[in-house]
């Protein structure tokens, strides 16, 4: 299960006039001067740059993740896990953390800060889904079974602090996933159409949370482009934050496009215009590291998701930071790509080490990161073949072998 599609399309650009007059140099320049946002680092201490990868189905598990960690990004997001998945125990519990290689404590000591993202369709198995993972499932599994049958708001015993010291960041919900509704279920984006039931489940995770714990949301800027839904929209955005919610990342697409076409810079920042004191991250149509600078410069967010211009190119955490740092951002070396690609490969071999042919496995999840990854390779359409056929870790290696020896700078794409 995931938010995916099927149909992510090529890079568009946003819509957003005026940006090209915009120099992300000078923007990033002056963020690195200013220092981490205190309204980030107030939520999560170590959010301390404007950027951060987001959650994306079949790609940002744990391995994904530290990648991007070892590349500066400051904080990660889970993909959406079902609360129903979350609540049987099942394969979507694992998916969140890096099962044995980390002893099973979420994404383990190299995975943090994390947020955690779950979707679902009724408020107390929300609720009961958020405080399993935030607990890590100390209470005994019927426990939380019989949360999520209560009426939503019923008082439980306060959790143990030691049992989630070190576990989720924050949960974040998702209210932006397009997949179609389930069994007439509204669920991710379906609910910005059905207001009353977004509002529910917000409202009964944050009660059911420690108030230590931030709760935050994922987002489209609406259902849809009329003015009912936009009107939605207002509504839901009011009531989270007055329930608590710490910040929302808003994906500036409709849920109706989708993935498909461009996203809306301009409504975008007239939604942070509207909300001046609430903390907007924003989504949507981030390709190069440029893009992240020249979307706060033009829209106000206080942070930039960082979705499919991640996959493939954990590097462009690196060229954030340079940027920041008032450095020219480096394209990686061929060594650089290299390393990444081994390292990436045997990180996911940990995370899948509990499937019944983690190898096999790995390797076909692997061939999608192959396939991006190729395109920073001056042999892209060759490597691309390559990476595509392999079966096993010492196939991986026999394509770095072969394609990733040169010793000399190459450009990014
Ligand atoms: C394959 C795929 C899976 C995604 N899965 C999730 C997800 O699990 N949770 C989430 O909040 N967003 C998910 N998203 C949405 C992205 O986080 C992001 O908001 C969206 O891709 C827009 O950013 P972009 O245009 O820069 O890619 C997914 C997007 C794609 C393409």
């Amino acid at each position: 299960m995931g938010c995916s599609t099927g149909n992510a399309t090529p890079p568009t650009p946003a819509i957003a006039p005026g940006s090209e007059e915009i120099d992300a140099e000078a923007v990033a320049r002056e963020l690195g001067e200013r220092g981490p946002d205190p309204r980030l680092t107030d939520i999560v201490p170590a959010f301390d740059a404007p950027f951060f990868q987001a959650g994306l189905a079949g790609y940002s598990d744990a391995a994904m993740r530290i990648v991007a960690r070892r590349h500066g990004c400051p904080l990660c997001v889970t993909e959406a896990l079902l609360d129903r998945t979350l609540l049987a125990g099942g394969r979507g519990f694992a998916k969140a953390d890096l099962g044995e290689l980390f002893d099973n404590v979420p994404g383990g000591e190299d995975d943090h800060p994390l947020v955690g993202q779950i979707m679902g369709s009724d408020p107390a198995e929300m609720a009961a889904a958020a405080l399993k993972m935030i607990e890590q499932g100390a209470r005994p599994d019927r426990v939380y079974r019989q949360m999520a049958e209560q009426s939503p708001g019923t008082e439980h015993a306060a959790p143990d602090d030691a049992a989630h010291a070190d576990t989720f960041a924050a949960i974040d919900l998702n209210l932006a996933c397009p997949v179609k509704k389930i069994a007439r279920k509204a669920r991710g984006g379906h609910w910005l159409a059905e207001p009353d039931g977004a509002i529910a489940i917000v409202r009964a995770v944050r009660d059911a949370l420690p108030s230590r714990v931030p709760v935050t949301i994922k987002v489209r800027r609406s259902f849809d482009d009329t003015p009912e839904m936009a009107a939605n929209f207002d509504r839901i955005m009011d009531a989270c934050f007055e329930a608590g919610v710490a910040w929302a990342t808003v994906h500036a697409r409709t849920v109706q496009q989708k993935y498909i076409g461009p996203s809306r810079w301009d409504l975008l920042r007239e939604i942070v215009r509207k909300n001046p004191d609430r903390v907007i991250l924003g989504s949507g149509d981030i390709w190069s590291v440029s893009d992240i600078f020249r979307m706060i410069s033009y829209t106000g967010v206080a942070g930039v998701s960082v979705a499919r211009g991640c996959i493939g190119n954990p590097w462009i955490f690196r060229q954030a930071r340079q940027m920041m740092a008032g450095e020219a951002p480096t394209a990686p070396t061929i060594d650089e790509q290299r390393e990444v690609l081994l390292s990436h490969f045997e990180l996911a071999l940990g995370v899948n080490a509990q499937m019944r042919r983690p190898e096999l496995h790995t390797a076909k999840a692997m061939r999608k990161f192959g396939i991006r990854f190729a395109a920073h390779h001056p042999e892209g359409e060759t490597v691309r073949r390559a990476m595509i056929a392999v079966e096993s870790l010492d196939d991986w290696r026999k394509v770095l072998d072969e394609h990733y020896n040169a010793r000399e700078k190459i450009t990014a794409s």
